[in-house]
């Protein structure tokens, strides 16, 4: 599937929009259209109901060491900013970046890809003085070879196209252009040879500044206080608002460990280089559970919510083999973590045999608690310990708080391990979008094949699970299938439609992915029966009209 033909789709039927589209968009950020919302909008219900409000804690589920509680919290965006001091996310949350001065854009530094080339003894302006940075003082310098960059969708013919206009070579001259090794990314080379370097987007060498760290975190002020006193951020995750809690509804509640704590919410994230329709938004929203265990049996909960994860994406439709499961090899591993695993999608935008996180499910051992608790620790030390500064105090103080566990039966006390399966409800409606994207054929009205797009939606993440029509517009076929409609309404997203053929109408329905459409004919006014059309199958049967919205309801819960 190409991705072009989706995000038209997802425009044209009311899926997702660009943000602010009339002032001419928002690069990093979307709307859903009324599709699309209810779509997003069944994925989370689905995750709260299977993962919270419809949890078992009464019995052991398959894979589980043992029963286990689950409760919800819905915490603010922004938080006390000692919060993200001691996360690690105001110090470590940072991408480096290089900014080009002559096209004032901003380029993550490990996303530039760029390739060594000459031209048949052809030399090289360098930067002119008041584009060099600091280091560069080259006026007049000039190369035999320069370092050609892209940034864009097909960077190596981009670069090819790029080097074949700095050396102002037309195609049959192509051969005169050679490559000094592959294409590598901007931080692979020497930043000494930035004056050597054609930035993705600028017409002369020696533009890009040198790589600094820029924070993800977007910053905000509180109130009318000025300065670092007012200064806030929107929080990046929603992990960290379980983590500050979890004493509150360990008091709270009669919930005992082990216990997951769950939230759906927004998160932002300033990237530099948001991409690939929603897939790197600056706005996005996160599923993320906090799982509190006794460290000895951290181990056996995170095999277990390695697989319920996996498993439960597959029941949302990506049961194909698209979806994988990735284990990170022990050397990306943080030393505290004995596991983290990726839920993966080879998006269509993505080059062939490469895949996208939709979630990642990581065993942060007691790091976090412990963090809030006595300050930032270092993730790099082993055994944790407290950052210090230069001075040898520590570099941000802790709550003070004691967020450790006593056990009522065995009254062991302890600081509980965390199991964290951290999903993307956006990155998962975009799966479900490619996974649903389906161009087959199908019998039109005169039963003539005719090619058809269909969204082969999973009925119940469907944004409309049933449509009623009557055949025609008159012998009273409107009036039965409206008093259906209203009927199948109260339960679930429905629509009428009343125009056109009604192979059109079985089109515009299998467009948005509606499972089930219904239809009033003749026939019905007889014996009180209605075909029901099955969006994948094609088939169609007869039902009695009494039934039908049962018979829907039954098919979309699949109970
Ligand atoms: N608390 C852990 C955490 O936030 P993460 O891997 O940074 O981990 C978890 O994020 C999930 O959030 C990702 O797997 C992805 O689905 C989603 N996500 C992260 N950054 C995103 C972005 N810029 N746009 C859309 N979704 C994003």
């Amino acid at each position: 599937m190409e991705m072009e033909k989706l995000v038209s789709l997802c425009r044209r039927r009311g899926f997702l929009f660009q943000s602010s589209e009339i002032y001419g968009g928002l690069n990093g950020f979307w709307d859903y259209g009324p599709l699309g919302v209810e779509l997003k909008r069944n994925l989370k219900d689905a995750w709260w109901r299977d993962m919270v409000s419809a949890h078992d804690d009464l019995d052991t589920l398959a894979g589980a060491p043992s029963p286990y509680e689950m409760v919800g919290l819905d915490c603010t965006i922004i938080m006390h900013p000692q919060v993200w001091k001691n996360s690690g996310h105001h110090d470590l949350f940072v991408d480096e970046m290089v900014d080009c001065r002559e096209s004032k854009k901003r380029y993550r530094y490990d996303q530039v890809l760029g390739r060594w080339a000459s031209c048949d003894g052809k030399k090289s302006q360098g930067p002119p003085k008041q584009l060099s940075g600091p280091t560069f003082d080259v006026k007049g310098a000039e190369y035999d070879k320069i370092f050609v960059t892209s940034i864009g969708e097909e960077p190596e013919s981009e670069i090819e196209r790029r080097a074949m206009k700095h050396f102002k070579l037309r195609a049959k001259d192509a051969d005169k252009l050679s490559w000094d090794g592959p294409a590598v990314t901007l931080d692979k080379i020497n930043v000494a040879d930035f004056d050597k370097t054609l930035g993705p987007d600028a017409t002369g060498l020696g533009t890009l500044t040198e790589p600094r760290d820029f924070n993800l975190m977007f910053p905000t002020t509180i109130g009318a206080l000025a300065g670092e006193e007012g200064r806030a951020f929107l929080r990046p995750e929603t992990a960290q608002g379980i983590f500050v809690n979890f004493k509150n509804v360990i008091d709270s509640t009669r919930v005992r460990v082990p216990v997951g704590i769950a939230q759906v919410g927004k998160s932002f994230r300033n990237e530099i280089t948001p991409r690939n329709f929603t897939f790197r938004s600056r706005e996005f929203e996160q599923m993320e559970i906090e799982f509190f265990c006794h460290p000895d049996e951290s181990r056996k909960w995170y095999e277990y919510w390695r697989n319920r994860r996996m498993a439960w994406w597959q029941e949302m439709g990506l049961a194909g083999d698209r979806l994988i499961l990735r284990d990170h090899h022990a050397d990306e591993l943080s030393h505290y973590s004995t596991g983290t695993a990726d839920i993966e999608y080879a998006f269509p935008f993505l080059p062939e045999g490469e895949y996208g996180e939709l979630e990642g499910i990581a065993h942060r051992g007691d790091f976090d608690l412990r963090s809030h608790m006595e300050g930032k620790l270092d993730p790099n030390s082993c055994p944790l310990t407290v950052q210090l500064g230069e001075d040898g105090k520590p570099l941000h103080r802790g709550s003070g708080k004691d967020l450790t566990y006593r056990d009522e039966v065995t009254n062991e006390r302890f600081t509980p391990h965390v199991i964290e399966p951290s999903a993307g409800a956006d990155r998962g409606a975009l799966a479900i979008l490619c996974e649903a994207y389906t161009e087959d054929t199908a019998p039109d009205d005169k039963g003539k094949e005719q090619t058809r797009l269909s969204m082969k939606f999973h009925p119940r993440i469907a944004p409309i699970k049933a449509a009623v029509f009557p055949l025609v517009k008159k012998d009273g076929m409107p009036e039965v299938a409206k008093d259906l409609y209203r009927a199948l309404k109260k339960k679930f997203p429905a629509f009428y439609d009343e125009k056109g053929a009604v192979g059109r109408r079985y089109r515009r329905q299998d467009e948005v992915g509606t499972p089930y459409c219904i239809t009033v004919d003749g026939q019905t006014l007889d014996d009180k029966t209605v075909t029901l059309r099955d969006r994948d199958s094609l088939e169609q049967v007869r039902i009695r009209l009494d039934d039908a919205v049962e018979e829907i309801e039954r098919r979309v819960t699949g109970d």
